[in-house]
C-alpha cells in the first residue's frame, strides 16, 4: 500500500455542489474600484504555477516540488484617472492559511504588479516574486515571509514585510499584533490557523500601514507596520494588477487565501466571515491527519501476535483504509456528493427504464425530477472500468464539475453507489440534434436555428479550447452529443469524457475515442485527440448540420460508402456548393450557406495544420474577420505537396488572417 499515492491529488478541484449557497459570496462591484471575494467562487482570476480554485478556496501552493503560484485580478486597476491627475490610495484585506503540513514553504505575498504574468519566476525562495527589478517589472508587495533557510539564521523567519520592486524589504516586523493595552502580541503565521491582514496606502500623507491579527478578531487600533512610503511612480502606471503570490520548497505545503476585498479611495468592505471556506480548510487539514494515523495503525501493530493473525488483520485494515481512502479522496477530488443515490433513485422512479434517455459508448442516460426542487436532470450512469480509469476519472470529473458556459451541459455534481458513479446534468428538454436533423418526429429545423445552433457550438468549443484555464480536448463532436435547450441554442455535451467510453457497447465508438466520419485521419493513424482533430470534427458537424446528412452514409448496393464532405466538395468543384444544402430547408441565407459549407470543408482538411483554430473559426462565422476565396483544389492536397500553401496563421489575436493561396 502506499500511503502517500493521493497527495498530488489533494489540492485537485473540487466539484461546486452548492453552486446556489455560494453565488452571492463574490462580488465584483461594478463600476466602482472594489472587489470582494468572500471566497473565490468563480473569482475573476488569473491562475498560474500552482495556484487554483479549490471549490472557493483560492489555493497559491499545496503541491510538492518547490513550485510557486500567483494569482491576480484578471484585469488591470486604475489608480489615476486622469493622466497627470491625482493618485489614489488604496485599502485591502484578506484572510490566509499557511502551513499546517510538514511545512517547507516560504510565505505568501500581497502584490501590486505591472504585470499579472509572473508565471516563468522560479525563484521558489522569494515568495514567487520577481527576483530583481532589471526587467520593466516593477511591483509592490507586503509578505508574510516563513522562509526556513540557515543560510539566512540572521533573518526572522516569521515576518511581515514591505517591498518595492526588490526582495529586500523596506521594512518588516516579527509578526503579531499590538492588542487595546498596546503590548505585542506575536502570531506563528505558519501554524495553519487562518490569520488576517490588513494593507493601507494613504497617497496624500504617503504613509502605509500593514496591520495582522488572528482570524475574526477586530481590526487592531494600531497598525504593525506604519512607514513613509512614496508609492506614486508605481501607482501612476496606467495599469497595476492586485493579486497574491506564494512559493514553497521540495515539500507540500499550503497557501490558501480564504477571501479578499480590496477599494481604491476608502475603506475596503469587511469580510462576511460566514461566508470564507474555513470547512474546507478544516477538510484539508484532517485529511492529512487521517493518512498519519492510518499509517501508524499498521506499523504499530504488536509483534506477539501470531503472524497468521497479524497478516491477516494488516490486509483487512489496509482493505478498510483502501476502501475509505478512495472514498476520502474522491471527495477531496470531487466535493462531498452533491445527490444521494436515494434522490436520484427517487427523481428517476427506480431508474425505469421508461425514463431512459439513451444508451451510449458511456453508460445509460436517464431523465429525472428531483423531488425537492423539481429541477430536471439527467441521469449518467457510468462504471469506470480499471483502477487507473477510475482516478482519472474522478480527477476529470473535478475538473469539469468547474466549466461553466452557456453553451456546454452544466454537470451539477455526482454520487457514488457501489461501483458505479451517477453523473448529474442539467436536462436538455429538447433532446439530441440529430433527432432534428434526421427528423426522427422533430420538427425541420429552419435556417436561423442551425446557424445559431453551430455558433453556439463553436463558442462552446472555443471556450474549451482556448478560454479556460487548461484546455480540454472534447474528442467527440458530433450531431448527437449536441443538445438543445429550452430555446433550441446547442449546446455541447460529454466533453472531456470521450476518453473513457467504454469501447465494446456502441458500434460507432472507436478504439480511439471519436466516432467514425468525425475522425480526422491523423487521429486515426496516431491515436492522439489534439485541438485540430476536434477542429476536424467541428468542420464536419458544419456540414453536417447545414446538409442535413450524415457524415458517412451506408454502401448502396456494395459499392463506396458514401462520403458527406467529399460530396459537397464535389459539389462545389461542379460549380454550386450550395447544391448541398438540405434540400427540406424551404428558405436560406446564400451567402451564409456558402461561407459554413466552406469554412466546414476548411476545418476537415486533412492536413491539421490547415485548419483553423475556434477562436478564427467563430470569428469567421460571426463575421468578425473574412474567410480568403480558396479553390475547392486547395483541399484535396498531398501531405507532401504542403509547399503549395502559405501559411495558416492561427495564434490567440483577433487579427490573424488566414491565407491560402489554393491552385496548382
Ligand atoms: C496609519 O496608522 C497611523 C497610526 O495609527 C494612523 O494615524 C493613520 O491614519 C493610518 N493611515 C492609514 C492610511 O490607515
Ligand atoms: C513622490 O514620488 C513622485 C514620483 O516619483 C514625485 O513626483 C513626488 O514629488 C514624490 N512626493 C514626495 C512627497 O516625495
Amino acid at each position: 500500500m502506499a500511503p502517500f499515492a493521493w497527495r498530488p491529488y489533494l489540492p485537485i478541484l473540487v466539484f461546486l455542489c452548492h453552486t446556489a449557497a455560494h453565488l452571492h459570496a463574490s462580488e465584483v462591484i461594478p463600476g466602482t474600484d472594489e472587489l470582494v471575494y468572500n471566497g473565490f467562487f468563480k473569482a475573476d482570476l488569473n491562475l498560474d504555477g500552482s495556484a487554483l480554485l479549490i471549490n472557493d478556496l483560492l489555493s497559491l501552493t499545496n503541491m510538492p516540488d518547490g513550485t510557486n503560484g500567483h494569482a491576480f485580478c484578471s484585469y488591470p486597476l486604475s489608480f489615476q484617472r486622469i493622466p497627470g491627475g491625482s493618485i489614489s490610495s488604496f485599502s485591502t484585506t484578506f484572510v490566509v492559511t499557511i502551513g499546517f503540513r510538514r511545512y517547507k514553504g516560504h510565505g505568501l505575498a500581497f502584490m501590486l504588479s505591472s504585470t499579472n504574468d509572473i508565471s516563468d519566476n522560479s525563484a521558489g525562495q522569494f515568495l514567487g516574486l520577481p527576483s530583481s527589478s532589471s526587467d520593466d517589472h516593477v511591483f509592490f508587495a507586503v509578505e508574510l515571509d516563513t522562509v526556513l533557510n540557515p543560510e539566512f539564521k540572521d533573518i526572522d523567519n516569521n515576518h511581515v514585510g514591505i517591498n518595492v520592486d526588490s526582495l529586500l524589504s523596506v521594512e518588516s516586523h516579527t509578526a503579531g499584533f499590538y492588542d487595546s493595552s498596546g503590548d505585542f502580541k506575536s502570531v506563528e503565521l505558519r501554524s495553519g490557523k487562518p490569520v488576517q491582514v490588513w494593507v493601507d496606502y494613504d497617497s496624500k500623507s504617503y504613509r502605509l500601514n500593514v496591520t495582522l491579527a488572528l482570524y475574526s478578531m477586530p481590526k487592531p487600533e494600531l497598525p504593525l507596520l506604519s512607514t513613509p512610503l512614496n508609492l506614486s511612480s508605481l501607482l501612476s502606471l496606467s495599469s497595476l494588477y492586485a493579486g497574491f503570490s506564494a512559493a514553497s520548497d521540495k515539500f507540500t505545503s499550503d497557501h490558501y487565501v480564504l477571501g479578499w476585498s480590496f477599494k481604491l479611495d476608502g475603506e475596503a468592505q469587511p469580510l462576511d466571515y460566514s461566508q470564507l471556506p474555513l470547512g474546507l480548510v478544516k477538510d484539508l487539514k484532517h485529511h492529512s491527519r487521517f493518512q498519519y494515523s492510518g499509517e501508524m495503525t499498521i506499523l504499530g501493530a504488536p509483534t506477539i501476535i501470531p503472524a497468521v493473525v497479524l497478516i491477516a488483520l494488516a490486509v483487512l485494515i489496509c482493505r478498510y483504509l483502501r476502501n475509505r481512502k478512495e472514498d476520502k479522496e474522491f471527495e477531496i477530488m470531487c466535493g462531498p456528493p452533491s445527490f444521494t443515490y436515494k434522490e436520484l433513485f427517487t427523481a428517476t422512479d427506480g431508474f425505469n427504464d421508461k425514463l431512459l434517455l439513451g444508451k451510449g459508448g458511456f453508460g445509460r442516460v436517464y431523465e429525472g425530477v428531483l423531488s425537492n426542487s423539481a429541477q430536471s436532470i439527467a441521469i449518467k450512469r457510468v462504471s469506470p472500468e480499471s483502477k487507473q480509469g477510475k482516478r482519472e476519472f474522478m480527477a476529470e470529473i473535478a475538473i469539469l464539475g468547474r466549466v461553466r458556459h452557456r453553451n456546454l451541459v452544466q454537470l451539477l455534481g455526482y454520487c457514488r453507489y457501489k461501483k458505479e458513479l451517477l453523473l448529474v446534468y442539467d436536462c436538455m428538454p429538447n433532446g439530441s440534434l440529430d433527432k432534428y436533423l434526421y427528423n426522427k418526429g422533430k420538427p425541420v429545423l429552419d435556417w436561423a436555428q442551425r446557424l445559431s445552433i453551430i455558433k453556439g457550438v463553436a463558442s462552446g468549443l472555443c471556450y474549451l479550447h482556448e478560454d479556460w484555464e487548461r484546455v480540454i480536448i472534447h474528442r467527440d463532436i458530433k450531431a448527437s452529443n449536441v443538445l438543445l435547450d429550452n430555446s433550441m441554442k446547442g449546446r455541447l455535451s460529454d466533453f472531456g469524457l470521450a476518453r473513457f467510453h467504454d469501447h465494446g457497447v456502441d458500434a460507432h465508438t472507436t478504439r480511439v475515442a471519436g466516432t467514425w466520419g468525425y475522425i480526422a485521419p491523423e487521429l486515426a493513424r496516431l491515436g492522439k485527440a489534439t485541438k485540430a482533430t476536434d477542429v476536424f470534427a467541428f468542420g464536419i458537424f458544419m456540414i453536417e448540420v447545414v446538409c442535413g446528412r450524415q457524415p458517412i452514409g451506408m454502401a448502396v448496393d456494395g459499392g463506396e460508402p458514401f462520403v458527406l464532405a467529399d460530396w459537397v466538395l464535389s459539389m462545389w468543384k461542379s460549380g454550386s456548393v450550395t447544391g448541398a444544402v438540405d434540400p427540406k430547408l424551404e428558405d436560406y441565407d446564400q451567402e451564409d450557406a456558402e461561407l459554413v459549407l466552406k469554412l466546414g470543408l476548411l476545418c476537415s482538411h486533412s492536413l491539421p495544420k490547415l485548419r483553423p483554430c475556434m477562436r478564427l473559426v467563430m470569428l469567421y462565422l460571426e463575421r468578425g474577420a473574412r474567410l480568403n476565396e480558396f479553390c475547392p483544389a486547395s483541399l484535396s492536397v498531398d501531405p507532401d505537396e504542403d509547399k503549395e500553401i502559405d501559411h495558416v496563421l492561427c495564434s490567440s489575436g483577433a487579427s490573424t488572417i488566414t491565407v491560402l493561396s489554393g491552385g496548382r
